[in-house]
């Protein structure tokens, strides 16, 4: 299999351009591909903005600043993958439109690409399922924001080679990020702690034991996290943190997964968090 030089990332979103983002800062040539042109647009400027604040601090030379954005190539065309070496989607988190499209890169990037997943919490396994290619497929899971979280959990399916998990190891090494690795059950390792410790949050909040804000400071400034639990689930969507509790509770099958009933409300009143104005906090 060859070495990585090229990298397709699918999804324009904060994710997929973090990583886009990441992978042309660290060298390699980067095709950020999205079916929405103005959703490119958006990513373009994130990563305009982004770079521009490692720049001002002195973490990145002009001159590697303006070599990462030539390239960078943006497209709304699929077929511009093909000569990518790994693939790598971060589209909408819902298992069918992951399916589709994956099931369409199969058809038309090059035998030897690796299709891999930034999925939170959808199984890599059942991904596989629909490529010819099940050696070959892998979660790459990145932590918002990507180019400032040091970690990325690589996730193996049933059918993930050595091959390609080794290529994939040295690929997240080469983009400066520390690596876990996990095998394919619910929430991996990230998720599977960190959700039912904002759902707690969540209980606390709905059971009346403290003010939001007590919940947060308390984890903050009690445990030295950088955000609060409840802050944090604005911060990821907390529509993002009920569907992995959801994964977590029909997956594992225990009841101490189940989603707290504020959590839900919130999202059926479309209280989504930070990206849309208003979640346990409001913004702007
Ligand atoms: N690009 C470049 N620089 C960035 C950046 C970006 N996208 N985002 C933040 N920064 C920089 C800022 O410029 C700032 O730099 P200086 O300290 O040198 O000035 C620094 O990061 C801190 O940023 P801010 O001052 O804006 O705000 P902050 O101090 O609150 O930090 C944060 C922001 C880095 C996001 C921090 O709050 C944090 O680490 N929060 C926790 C994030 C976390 O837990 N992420 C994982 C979520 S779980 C997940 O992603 C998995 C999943 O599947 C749900």
């Amino acid at each position: 299999m060859e070495e990585i030089k090229r990298v397709g990332v699918v999804g324009g979103g904060q994710m997929g351009s973090g990583i886009a983002q990441i992978a042309a800062t660290c060298g390699f040539d980067v095709i950020l591909l999205d079916s929405d042109s103005s959703a490119l647009q958006r990513g373009l400027h994130n990563i305009q903005s982004s770079i521009n604040r490692f720049v001002s601090k002195g973490q990145l030379s002009q001159a590697m600043a303006d070599d990462a954005i030539m390239r960078l190539k943006c497209s709304t065309d699929l077929r511009d993958l093909h000569s990518a070496d790994i693939i790598i989607e971060a589209i909408v988190e819902s298992e069918g439109s992951k399916k589709e499209l994956f099931s369409q890169l199969d058809r038309i990037v090059k035998d030897s690409a690796i299709l891999a997943s930034n999925t939170s919490s959808i199984s890599i396994t059942r991904l596989a399922t629909t490529t010819r290619r099940p050696r070959q497929v892998i979660g790459m899971h990145f932590m918002n924001p990507p180019p400032i979280m040091k970690l990325v959990e690589i996730v193996r399916g049933a059918d993930t080679s050595d091959e390609v998990f080794a290529i994939v190891k040295t690929l997240a090494k080469r983009l400066g990020k520390t690596i876990i690795c996990s095998l394919d059950f619910p929430g991996f390792i990230v998720n599977r702690i960190l959700m039912p410790m904002i759902n707690e949050a969540f209980f606390a909040l709905y059971t009346g034991v403290a003010t939001k804000e007590d919940i947060d400071t308390g984890m903050k400034l009690g445990t030295n996290h950088p955000m609060g639990p409840l802050e944090l689930a604005d911060f990821i969507g907390l529509d993002v943190c009920l569907s992995i509790m959801k994964v977590l509770h029909s997956g594992l099958g225990d009841s101490k997964y189940l989603p707290c009933p504020l959590l839900v409300q919130y999202v059926d009143a479309g209280r989504l968090g930070k990206k849309c104005g208003v979640g346990v906090y409001s913004y702007g």
